[in-house]
């Protein structure tokens, strides 16, 4: 039986992977920093429908690298690592502080990379062991008011063009799925107005559904996947790259 982490499978792209990968006979290890009841229902859902497969919640402050130990205590076998965790915030970089910048780095990158340091001996053992972040599209092209956000961003997709090197031969693959806008809770800042405005400006005409985002994430965790390593893929309804 394969298991996933979905690190933010509380939010509402992680939801989405959680439901495809768990419809694919995946037992998850459904991660959440403050819904727990995102991942609570989730978890009594699952277990209903696939009775076969294991389900459970596991939480994670992300900012705080001290906990990191405790919470790997928890994760027993592991074939796939899923970081749809992530927040943004919107301002000038003048009026970003450092610890606005280190927490956006610790959430984001620098507790990832640890967890993934300690977790590859479990991802090598299927030879076909996945890592996936949901980075963006931002982190190619920037975005002003997000320059924060932008930097963490293009630092995922760095990290996987690098670290794929390292461990093709391990069968592990590490890739970025990075979406343009997409309709979560993270964009429900937006008024009416100014989310039509966005829509406009990108060539599908609308924000994906997380659902979208989701089935490519799906498709890399596939073992027939395993030739695609240390890419980025921009699923941007064709907006900016
Ligand atoms: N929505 C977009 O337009 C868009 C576009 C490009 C990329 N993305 C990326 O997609 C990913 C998922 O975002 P989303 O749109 O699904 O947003 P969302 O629904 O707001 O989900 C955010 C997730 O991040 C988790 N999180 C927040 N603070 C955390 C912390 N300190 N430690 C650990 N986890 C934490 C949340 O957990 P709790 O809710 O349990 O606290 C939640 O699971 C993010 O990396 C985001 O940058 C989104």
């Amino acid at each position: 039986m394969k298991h996933a982490l979905i690190l933010g499978a509380s939010g509402d792209i992680g939801n989405s992977i959680a439901k495809q990968l768990a419809a694919q006979g995946w037992s998850l290890y459904l991660h959440y920093n403050q819904n727990e009841l995102a991942v609570t229902q989730l978890v009594k859902k699952f277990t209903k429908l696939y009775p076969h497969q294991e389900f459970l919640s596991v939480s994670f402050d992300m900012q705080k690298r001290e906990n990191l130990a405790t919470f790997l205590q928890s994760i027993f076998a592991v074939d796939a690592l899923i970081f749809a965790q992530g927040t943004t915030d919107y301002h000038l970089l003048t009026e970003t502080s450092f610890d606005e910048l280190q927490k956006m780095w610790m959430m984001q990158v620098a507790v990832p990379v640890e967890m993934i340091k300690a977790l590859q001996p479990k991802l090598a053992r299927s030879k076909a062991g996945r890592i996936i972040f949901i980075g963006s599209v931002y982190g190619a092209v920037g975005s002003a008011m997000e320059v924060d956000y932008s930097t963490i961003k293009g630092a995922q997709s760095a990290f996987v063009n690098a670290y794929a090197k390292e461990i093709g031969t391990l069968g592990i693959t590490v890739n970025v799925i990075a979406p343009g806008a997409v309709n979560t809770q993270m964009n429900r800042i937006f008024s009416t107005d100014e989310h039509q405005k966005i829509a406009a400006d990108i060539p599908v005409g609308r924000f994906a559904k997380p659902d979208e985002i989701a089935y490519w994430v799906v498709q890399l965790t596939n073992e027939q996947a395993g030739y695609m390593t240390g890419q980025t893929i921009y699923v941007d309804g064709g907006w900016l790259k």
